[in-house]
């Protein structure tokens, strides 16, 4: 029935709108916690209700057009004319205005947006196949250097937030809708922007552009906190070393392994390509690890919470069976390859990939900093 339709297709509507305001979870453009959508949206509205007028009136014009200048049965010529001033005047100047009009709307929120406030948040964005890492100002004159965390960004609510973004390799884009605005992340270059919200909660981010086998497994999750939350995760990430394993435990075997690998294997040092802050694993060819415990997440956001930690081995054991296009060498002893080059695999028992697990997992932030506690 064309009115059960109608109510179903209106209810489907109202639902996609509700979503979109209350669950952050889920991508939306329109979600109004953020100044930088409000602003677009109020940029947008004129816009829109130009481009309908504009429809109405060429609609009208046309179909007056065809109805007035429809064949005449009687044979008498038509009328002869040459040219309207008037009306071409109008046609040239009113689009004009229009456009004149759309200009300085455009402008006005590109200068609102664009600067950056001197007290906004700066958050560093490196994107490289696959995953992302966020890094933060180290505290003044601290020995432990930039803080960085991979795949999870934390931000307060309530504040601007200036991201830096550049990539690695190839380029990605930093897409996290109920922010603000999507960036590409350019080899070479570096992107000035800035997002916010003013609702506490875990919000949904992917890479938006292109960039390889596994583009739609290069996710994050962006948590933004309260203020005060927000400082005391900055200071205890900033203040953190990572901790040292107690002896003949599962975790101290794994940290030899992270540190050393198994050489007699060919098995590689996980030192080689992540840091860790606070150890000398200062790798940078891969996401950093250094909080890898607090995190809820794995393969870039491609499994979470319980699945996350349930993915943990396989994950260690063979990353480019799991993930596509993943450069992370599996340590089962088989055959990868990497730009096109064939390469022969290190090899860990499973009982190493679990002593490693079990030192990746002890690499937490205190309690009272970990951002994902009572996270809406
Ligand atoms: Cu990175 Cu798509």
């Amino acid at each position: 029935r064309p009115r059960q339709l109608v109510r179903a297709g209106l209810l489907g509507v109202a639902a996609a709108l509700l979503t979109g305001c209350q669950s952050a979870q889920f991508l939306s453009m329109g979600d109004m916690a953020s100044a930088y959508n409000r602003e677009i949206l109020w940029m947008s509205v004129p816009a829109i209700i130009l481009s309908i007028i504009i429809f109405i009136g060429v609609s009208y014009a046309l179909f007056y057009t065809v109805r007035k200048f429809r064949e005449d049965r009687n044979d008498a010529p038509p009328a002869q004319f040459h040219g309207n001033n008037r009306l071409e005047t109008v046609l040239v100047v009113v689009p004009m205005l229009l456009v004149m009009l759309l200009s300085v709307l455009t402008v006005r929120s590109l200068a609102r947006l664009n600067p950056t406030p001197q007290n906004a948040v700066k958050v560093d964005v490196l994107g490289k196949q696959f995953w992302w890492n966020f890094s933060y100002p180290a505290a003044p004159a601290a020995a432990g250097g930039h803080v960085t965390n991979g795949n999870e960004m934390v931000i307060p609510t309530r504040s601007w937030v200036a991201l830096t973004a550049t990539s690695g390799d190839v380029i990605h884009a930093f897409w996290a809708p109920n922010l603000g605005g999507q960036r590409d992340a350019t080899p070479g270059t570096q992107k000035t922007w800035q997002i916010n919200t003013e609702r506490p909660g875990v919000y949904q981010g992917n890479c938006n552009v292109l960039c390889g086998a596994s583009h739609a497994n290069m996710r994050f999750k962006v948590i933004a906190l309260d203020p005060a939350r927000y400082q005391s995760f900055l200071a205890a990430a900033q203040a953190y070393r990572a901790p040292t394993p107690a002896t003949g435990s599962a975790e101290e075997r794994g940290y030899t392994l992270f540190m050393q690998g198994k050489p007699a294997t060919g098995a590689l040092a996980c030192a080689a390509c992540h840091r860790v802050q606070g150890t000398p694993a200062a790798g940078a060819a891969g996401p950093d690890l250094s909080f890898f415990g607090t995190r809820q997440t794995l393969g870039a956001g491609m499994w979470e919470h319980e699945r996350a930690r349930e993915m943990l081995h396989e994950w260690i054991k063979h990353s480019p069976a799991v993930k596509p296009g993943s450069l992370m060498p599996p340590y089962d002893g088989s055959s990868y390859t990497v730009n096109g080059k064939v390469q022969k695999a290190g090899l860990l028992t499973d009982a190493e990939i679990d002593d490693l697990a079990a030192y990746l997992r002890s690499l937490r932030l205190p309690e009272e900093a970990d951002y994902w506690r009572g996270v809406p």
